[in-house]
């Protein structure tokens, strides 16, 4: 992975510049993701099936002997002022507000969250990464589910499970960022398998690696260049509403366990019932798409794909103009196999599905037909995060 080497060298070089020539103890990484399908559907204890990107984070560090941590960011070029370890939040405190730069609550969100035991000791860290920022690609949760690797290894230990460790991370990001986002993310960025998409079951979290290594297949991610923001009292946390509100009106406990039938006479509003609509054929075709997939039924998968990108756009309304033209574009050709929008939308990226040998074709006749400048990844199903200390060892001898 060319990408995490590059992170690692350019972290190493920046955490000596800035601390005084001196080398950092612990390196660790977490990849970004592309969502293949199930979109919107985790926070409806639904099923998604993202895959791992070799795009990453990484962070390395070492304790430090002062009283405040000193943090560094390559990836957004800022400096966060020195602070505290951050506390543990006390009980009942919902929403948390910490001080200092937005990227950095990411990293404070959820070294305060692995903090209950005060065992956090004062550090200085260096993060860099080539995941793009605001892209639709989990930017955000490779920075958590680095850090909350990085905290386990500065404290030798914190005994938690994978589930637990992505689950800290969605806490983290409902906390702190006020994102309240689903589990997706968090969960494929820590548990990911090299050439496996991951199938999640967002009510139970089991979870299914499905292989997705031949060789004549692509999965193309290409960047419209249009960034968003999932803010607090945005339009994502919008969508999670009429969802619930939805829900409640159908008698059910979440979107998973309703029915296209239930969508008439619940009295529902129109956008309610759009907004469920999509969450409930959405989850269907990602138990199909799974089927699919293990099958080697690709022009299956690429259907389910196209249709969701359909539902995303006509009732979910999480598309927009960049997206919905990559993806004709991409549709255009029948040999493509499918195309959509991928993450929470309002930019960000799309995912195609494509054989290998129309890879460079699809990719000019994207690029000659969208009306702003493509930014184009042939991705490969990674792993998910881990500690490279020792290749760091190797870089500092
Ligand atoms: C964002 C969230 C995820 C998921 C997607 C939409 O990426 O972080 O939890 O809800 O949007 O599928």
């Amino acid at each position: 992975m060319a990408d995490l080497e590059g992170c690692l060298q350019a972290a190493l070089a920046e955490f000596k510049a800035q601390f005084g020539g001196e080398s950092p103890s612990i390196a660790v990484y977490a990849p970004g993701r592309v969502n293949l399908i199930g979109e919107h559907t985790d926070y409806n204890d639904g099923f998604v099936l993202p895959m791992a990107l070799p795009l990453v984070t990484v962070i390395v560090g070492r304790r430090s002997s002062s009283k405040e941590c000193r943090l560094v960011s390559k990836a957004v070029n800022d400096l966060c002022p020195p602070f505290p370890v951050p506390a543990y939040p006390p009980p009942g405190l919902e929403e948390v507000n910490l001080d200092g730069p937005r990227w950095a609550l990411y990293v404070k969100g959820v070294v305060a969250l692995m903090n209950k035991d005060g065992g956090v000791p004062v550090f200085d860290a260096v993060i860099t990464s080539c995941v793009p920022l605001g892209g639709g690609v989990s930017s955000s949760a490779s920075l958590e589910v680095a850090t909350c690797l990085f905290v386990e290894q500065l404290k030798g230990g914190c005994g938690l499970g994978l589930v637990d460790k992505a689950m800290l991370c969605q806490q983290s990001e409902h906390r702190y960022a006020g994102n309240k986002c689903g589990i997706m993310d968090q969960f494929v960025s820590v548990m990911a398998q090299e050439g496996h998409a991951l199938l999640i079951d967002c009510r139970d979290h089991a979870t299914e690696n499905i292989p997705l290594s031949d060789p004549s297949l692509v999965v193309m991610v290409t960047d419209t260049g249009k960034r968003h923001e999932l803010s607090v009292g945005g339009e994502y946390n919008k969508r999670r509403e009429s969802c619930y509100s939805a829900a409640s009106k159908m008698g059910v406990a979440s979107l998973r366990l309703a029915k296209l039938e239930q969508l008439e006479g619940s009295g529902l509003t129109d956008v309610e019932l759009r907004r469920a609509r999509h969450v409930i054929t959405e989850i269907a075709r990602t138990q199909d798409a799974r089927d699919a997939l293990k099958n080697g039924d690709y022009k299956t998968f690429g259907h389910l794909m196209n249709q969701s990108h359909a539902s995303l756009r006509d009732d979910y309304e999480v598309s927009c103009s960049e997206l919905d033209e990559l993806v004709v574009l991409a549709q255009t050709d029948s040999r493509v196999y499918g195309s959509r929008m991928t993450g929470g939308g309002f930019g960000g990226c799309t995912v195609t599905l494509l054989p290998r040998d129309i890879v460079e074709e699809t990719k000019e006749r994207m690029k000659a037909g969208y009306s702003g400048t493509p930014t184009f990844f042939v991705a490969s199903a990674s792993p998910g995060a881990g500690v490279i200390t020792q290749r760091l060892n190797e870089l500092c001898t």
